[in-house]
């Protein structure tokens, strides 16, 4: 049985004699209507050998583009696939209908690769492109659901997605941008099973690792993790030197301790992502008593990204007003418990996997407020350098960012028991930190 495609249509002339059994696929039949090619059954010996042409790179019809030749070995898999696809569009002439289905070739000025965007930059692709590029390292659930974020914005010239299970990345990449026909966004985004694709990255965003099961601590993550961010800040720190890097994966405090040594980043450019998330879970929980819509409520969450948050109400608002005077006191106690506990939550109810939604938007927003020059002041895991009175250790403080990562931490007024909750807070994550190895 042999698979009769598009290309073999483009080959034939008025009539195309296969063979019992075969299987022509939608796109060759497609084809053949198109131009008239009859596709008719005959016996073994009507049918031709099918010329298998020499690989000479050429642009496509009414098209300059150099193709270039590479080298077997030079070729990563993904190059690999493209390559394979360029031959198609030259041998099927001049460009059909049919190329716009499903299955169809994609023409070489189309593909969201990096190669393709170089090859372009004379045509406005990012070569050119003085918006700045993000990476995200880990293609589950976060990571893709963070990168869709991000290009949806447009903020970005380009956007890489690194995974290690080979042809993840890519294929979610290429279906990522074939929404951008309906989204209408203009970052490129591209995936690659290689760390070497963080190379030129000005933000990365640290997505992989293990993620919780029911029943885990974020800290019971904290051996495998360590070796997979280990990994990745090695990498950063050859060929990413000048990023900035939001950390996601747990234990976060650890994690983003560990991203800024072994990448050897200034503090100020390596960044935890967890305040984000916590603040945007208390609001919305707020949001379900009724008082306010989820985005009329402001607040931080601080501390760390598990049992010591600290969430100081006297800084929470609702519709611009206290929300102390609005809420009685153990309704507000409850809804900090549930917030802090809302990571668990969605764990045990998942089974596999832990949550995405929120955390992917959490992590997207703050390399979105250090793209566009936003300095709202957020919760972020820094380098406290004693802050508030705490100890100098990853921690969740109020700051303000900037195009190069963390630009201060702002004093903001806190009650004395609020202060006390974060200096105990950071001497609990100072000891997990101590145990790293
Ligand atoms: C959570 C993960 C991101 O809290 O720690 O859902």
């Amino acid at each position: 049985m042999t698979v009769i495609t598009a290309e073999t249509v483009a080959r034939a002339d008025g009539v195309l004699i296969i063979a019992k059994g075969d299987v022509v696929t939608p796109l060759a039949r497609d084809l053949a209507n198109e131009r008239g090619i009859r596709i008719e059954i005959g016996s073994a010996s009507d049918i031709p050998p099918v010329p298998r042409p020499a690989f000479t790179p050429a642009p496509m019809a009414g098209r300059t583009t150099p193709v270039a030749p590479q080298s077997q070995s030079a070729r990563s898999p993904m190059a690999l696939s493209f390559a394979a696809r360029v031959e198609a569009p030259r041998q099927l002439g001049a460009v059909s209908g049919a190329l716009y289905r499903r299955g169809a070739p994609v023409p070489a000025h189309m593909w969201p690769d990096p190669g393709a965007s170089q090859r372009n930059s004379s045509r406005g692709g990012v070569g050119s492109d003085p918006r700045p590029k993000v990476a995200v390292v880990g293609a589950g659930h976060v990571g893709a659901t963070t990168a869709l974020r991000l290009v949806e914005t447009s903020l970005f010239s380009k956007c890489t997605m690194i995974d290690i299970v080979p042809g993840l990345a890519e294929g979610l990449a290429l279906d990522m941008w074939h929404s951008a026909g309906l989204r209408g966004f203009t970052t490129r985004v591209e995936g690659s099973d290689s760390l070497d694709a963080l190379r030129g990255a000005d933000y990365i965003v640290m997505t992989a690792g293990r993620p919780r099961k029911p029943g885990m601590s974020r800290t019971d993550l904290t051996g495998v993790n360590a070796e997979i961010v280990g990994a990745v800040a090695d990498k950063i720190r050859i060929v990413a030197p000048d990023a900035v890097v939001v950390v996601v994966t747990n234990p976060l405090e650890e994690m983003t301790e560990l991203m800024a040594r072994r990448s050897g980043l200034p503090d100020s450019r390596v960044l935890g992502m967890a305040g984000v998330l916590d603040t945007a879970r208390f609001c919305s929980l707020v949001a379900l008593t009724g008082i306010a819509a989820p985005g009329a409520v402001k607040a931080l969450a601080l501390g760390s990204h598990g049992p010591e948050m600290v969430i100081p109400l006297s800084l929470a608002t609702a519709n611009g007003q206290p929300i102390e005077g609005q809420l009685p006191p153990p309704e507000l106690k409850a809804i900090v418990e549930r917030a802090r506990d809302s990571g668990a939550e969605v764990v045990s109810l998942l089974k596999t996997g832990s949550a995405y939604f929120s955390p992917a938007e959490s992590a997207a927003s703050m390399v979105r407020a250090m793209a566009s020059g936003d300095d709202t002041v957020i919760a972020a895991c820094v380098k406290s350098g004693g802050a508030f009175g705490t100890l100098n250790t990853r921690l969740g403080l109020p700051v303000r960012l900037g195009r190069q990562g963390v630009r201060e931490i702002v004093n903001l007024p806190m009650r004395p028991d609020e202060v006390s909750a974060l200096i105990r807070s950071s001497e609990s994550i100072a000891g997990r930190i101590a145990e790293l190895p």
